[in-house]
């Protein structure tokens, strides 16, 4: 087992990666109590620098990041997210909505994987986000239509997820509940997810012995 030392405890005591990796990757996490700092301008720049380089389908790049920093725009993003989400999420400096365009820009044609070059956008903007000590938690629960309309968002373009980034703050502003699952998560075992050669059913591959 791979134990890493520059973990912060609270991390190292949920988190072991069975082969070696940058702990970077064990440090991105997902908690919900935002501190109400802002993030600055420069450091946010980077982080989205880092979604930049991602790779896509053609290199068609089909994301784009539309921030809420100001008041009134974190409202209005506010708005339409999920209740559940509104609770904790209203404390974060950075809400950001990840459209993702349908088509190609050249000759219109549709891009089946829009929705997977965005994923991996937001994965390098999640890692780029842990680089600078910040942290970023993703939301599905959102009203994409609402969204669509209160933004003005065109059609061949579609709201993927919102993402609130900004400092950790303490869980004791977080309503009791979600202060109690204020952990980092696990994973299952990574046998689980590889397969060599054809495919394995998820029974099958728990009770798979293969060495890992
Ligand atoms: C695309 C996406 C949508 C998500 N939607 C929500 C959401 O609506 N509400 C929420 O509290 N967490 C949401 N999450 C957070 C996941 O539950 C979290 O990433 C997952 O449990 C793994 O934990 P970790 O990010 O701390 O490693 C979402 C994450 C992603 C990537």
């Amino acid at each position: 087992m791979f134990t890493n030392n520059e973990l912060p405890p609270e991390i190292a005591q949920h988190r072991h990666a069975d082969h070696e990796i940058d702990p970077l990757f064990l440090k991105r996490w997902s908690p919900r109590a935002f501190s109400s700092e802002p993030v600055d301008d420069a450091v946010l720049m980077s982080v989205f620098e880092c979604a930049r380089w991602a790779a896509s389908s053609n290199n068609e790049q089909p994301w784009r990041f539309i921030l809420a920093r100001s008041e009134a725009d974190r409202k209005k993003f506010l708005d339409f997210l999920a209740p559940g989400n509104q609770v904790w999420a209203k404390a974060a400096p950075v809400l950001v909505l990840i459209v993702s365009k349908k088509t190609f820009d050249y000759k219109d044609r549709p891009n089946k994987t829009y929705q997977f070059d965005a994923g991996t956008a937001s994965g390098y903007m999640s890692l780029g986000c842990a680089l600078n000590g910040l942290i970023a938690h993703g939301m599905a629960g959102f009203d994409g239509d609402l969204a669509r309309a209160t933004l003005g968002i065109l059609t061949n373009f579609e709201p993927i997820a919102v993402f609130a980034i900004g400092k950790q703050g303490d869980s004791s502003t977080l309503p009791p509940d979600l202060a109690a699952r204020e952990v980092p998560s696990g994973r299952r075992p990574i046998a689980e997810s590889i397969m060599e050669g054809h495919f394995i059913a998820p029974d099958e591959a728990q009770a798979d012995t293969r060495p890992q």
